[in-house]
């Protein structure tokens, strides 16, 4: 049985129990939704708009963001449940309903141009019965010697290329099914994408496939993203599909893209199987896949699923799962199309890819808020091309439901993120007389029993102010790059919290140079980093000053709309619950926290400290000077600077630039910091763009920028040394 599951990429939970496992291959929700009491009519009609809201929404962060924030699987599971209430509530259905359309990757930036047959997806399914009815019905309604065309479904973004007399005319994303981005131009640095063909290929014809991005060439790529500050992409899916729309196309070449082609609308062309057009298309010097095989019947297919099960993790790219076409043309057309996807052809979906490796320790970590989070310590296991060495376990509860015993062998699992979960046990390698890990009573840091308020899935340490995890982590916090960019690590705040030189944000600004070359290893020039760093902190904007501050609940978001909102910390402070819940998606949940806050006589005390140290309060009055002295400029950033990136972008913004992601002709000047991209330096130099460095830029904007400059200026002459 424990292999059986292995082979479907499906790991056994631990908790026993048939009523357990199903609920657990169902997916909770899908679960509760089929064995919940039926609905009234108005129940299924909210239930709807819930689900098309979030599949309209997730649809965007996956396609056009490249960012997904749920797992495939609990996509499809929605997708799913949605089809079914709609069918069974017909007079709630509607055409533009996502179950009855393709999502949309359309973006600005690009020309659109019509497809000349619909760019359609395939219906899918995560079980082997379903396939099983699949070739059933075909077997029942067509005669008999049709053939299946079995082939990995590779996951990447797709694409169609149109060739005329042998040229790569044009390349086409999927859009929205009807239109989609011309990318020609970044399609011909695709390497193994041909643009020229051989041999007897017809005159005109489409081709449409998959663009990838190798493992290898993902790693690569998301090292250079994080040593350049930029976000690293989830997973090669979004690198291709961000990859493919990046604006300027040289940069595409060096993103290692590779492209698989898979599919011929042959409408016009008079091959009489799906496999003979993609044999023509081969040996025309297209990219085909030689992974595909003919299968005569349901365990053939069952045969081919199984192996790539397992073979596609040996595979460069990512595979998530198998597709099943009808391979006669013939049988093809006989059986046509939903609006949405092929009658003949079903992709069966691999679940999430796992791997079993032992738990050798488990930590529990005090984040800055007090939560304690149990995370494993696992033996390093190969997980979608990644070495997977942590994974969470989420809270007490969640070890509970896994029951999780000490060494054992558990299930790692992606979602649509970065961050790994452990899903299940494999309860058959448990040791004899493994015991449970006992949730520790305690603060593992500073000793304080832990609490949990009943409403709370989290065990917290209470001892905000005394607690050394805590007190870092605030720190951290507030020094982050997202709150106020101060140059320093973790080792740093190490340094700072033992020689007792620093506990709340406030004493940063109080420290002296002298101080500083206390710190191990810290010379003249770190020190006067530190100090640049914390000088530049005070024209960060009042609303990331308040995502510093570290209010739980109050995120980035949150913190950006009490700003704009408030206006400034007096009238914050001011307001009671009810004008707190005056603000757009202020719940009850973050009105208590702010609220109460701001009833704490130390944060009072903190932030009258900030005031003074001249940290900015309110949103009138940012670093960021609003003029227009960049007004009519078209402005490409590239390399480090001494804030980062999103921040010159920020006041190229703020002073009425407008900031462009490639160089051009309309570019009016390339701002280079320290390291920029060779590439965008050549077009600068061929096309006679101006290249200005950081400080030049600086001095360009008004006064409230130009602080920053004559800081940055005055920071590199020794002597400022004696002024702290
Ligand atoms: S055939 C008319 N074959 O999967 C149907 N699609 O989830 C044409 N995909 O939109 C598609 N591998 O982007 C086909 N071997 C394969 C595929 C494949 C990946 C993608 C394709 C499709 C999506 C549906």
């Amino acid at each position: 049985m424990a292999n059986l599951q292995q082979i479907h990429g499906i790991a056994k939970p631990l908790y026993l129990g048939i009523f357990k496992e199903i609920m657990y291959l169902c997916s909770l929700r899908a679960y509760t939704r089929a064995h919940a009491p039926k609905m009234d009519k108005e129940q299924a009609k909210n239930r709807i708009d819930f689900l098309r809201a979030s599949l309209r929404e997730n649809s965007r962060l996956y396609y056009v963001e490249n960012a997904p924030v749920i797992s495939d699987y609990e996509f499809d599971m929605q997708m799913h449940e949605l089809e079914s209430l709609e069918a069974e509530y017909p007079q709630f259905d509607s055409e533009d309903s996502p179950t009855h359309k393709v999502g949309s990757d359309l973006e600005k930036g690009f020309v659109q141009r019509p497809h000349r047959y619909p760019m359609l997806s395939l219906a899918n399914t995560y079980s082997i019965e379903e396939v099983e009815e699949f070739a059933a019905r075909a077997e029942k309604s067509l005669e008999k010697g049709f053939t299946y065309s079995c082939e990995l479904k590779f996951d990447g973004t797709a694409i169609c290329l149109s060739y005329r007399n042998g040229m790569l005319v044009q390349a086409l994303t999927r859009g929205d099914g009807v239109v989609g981005d011309d990318v020609t131009a970044n399609a011909r640095r695709i390497s193994n994408i041909p643009l020229r063909l051989h041999g007897d290929y017809p005159a005109e014809f489409e081709i449409r496939g998959e663009v990838l991005m190798p493992y290898e060439a993902f790693d690569n790529l998301n090292r250079e993203r994080e040593e350049q500050e930029e976000a690293p992409f989830a997973n090669p899916r979004n690198a291709a599909s961000g990859s493919l729309k990046l604006i300027d196309p040289q940069e595409v070449s060096h993103r290692g893209l590779w492209c698989t082609l898979y599919h011929i609308p042959a409408q016009s062309l008079s091959f009489s199987s799906h496999d003979e057009a993609l044999n023509a298309a081969a040996s025309w010097g297209l990219p085909v896949s030689s992974d595909r095989r003919i299968c005569h019947n349901i365990s053939e297919i069952r045969e081919y699923i199984d192996y790539w099960d397992v073979q596609r993790k040996f595979l460069p790219y990512a595979t998530d799962g198998i597709v099943i076409k009808i391979n006669e043309m013939e049988y093809q057309r006989a059986l046509g199309y939903t609006s949405k996807s092929p009658r003949w052809a079903v992709a069966y979906k691999f679940k999430a890819e796992q791997a079993c490796t032992p738990i050798l320790s488990i930590d529990y970590q005090v984040g800055r808020t007090g939560a304690v989070t149990p995370v494993a310590n696992l033996e390093p296991v190969q997980l979608s091309g990644t070495v997977v060495k942590r994974a969470t376990l989420v809270n007490a509860d969640q070890m509970e439901m896994l029951d999780i015993h000490e060494g054992d062998w558990v299930y790692v699992e992606k979602g649509g993120e970065i961050i790994p979960k452990i899903t299940g046990v494999e309860e058959s390698k448990r040791a004899p007389g493994a015991v449970k890990p006992s949730f520790p009573a305690v603060c593992p840091d500073c000793g304080t029993p832990l609490v949990r308020a009943e409403d709370e899935a989290k065990w917290f340490c209470p001892n905000k102010d005394g607690c050394p995890m805590q007190i870092k982590g605030e720190l951290l916090h507030f020094m982050s790059r997202k709150a106020m960019n101060i140059l320093a690590g973790e080792m740093t705040v190490e340094q700072l919290y033992n020689l007792g030189l620093a506990r709340t944000p406030a004493d940063l600004y109080d420290l002296s140079v002298n101080q500083l070359l206390c710190l191990e290893g810290w010379k003249e020039r770190s020190a006067m980093r530190f100090r640049k760093s914390l000088e530049e902190s005070r024209s960060v904007s009042f609303e990331r000053v308040l995502f510093a501050l570290g209010i739980r609940f109050v995120g980035e978001t949150t913190a950006k709309e009490l700003a704009a909102h408030f206006g400034n910390i007096d009238a914050l402070e001011a307001a009671d619950l009810q004008s707190l819940l005056e603000v757009p998606d202020i719940g009850e949940v973050i009105a208590e926290s702010v609220y109460s806050y701001f009833r704490n006589p130390e944060h009072l005390a903190q932030i009258e400290r900030l005031k003074a140290a001249g940290l900015q309060f309110s949103s009138s009055s940012t670093g960021a000077a609003v003029s227009d002295a960049l007004a009519g400029m078209s402005i490409v950033v590239s390399g480090t600077f001494s804030v980062s990136r999103d921040e010159i972008k920020a006041m190229i913004s703020a002073n009425g630039g407008k900031n462009s992601g490639s160089v051009s002709a309309k570019t009016s000047f390339l701002l280079a910091g320290e390291k920029p991209g060779p590439e965008k330096l050549r077009k600068c130099e061929s096309l006679g763009v101006r290249i200005i460095g950081e400080e030049e830029f600086r001095s360009m904007l008004p006064a409230a920028s130009g602080t920053l400059a004559e800081t940055a200026v005055k920071d590199t002459e020794p002597q400022q040394l004696t002024l702290f």
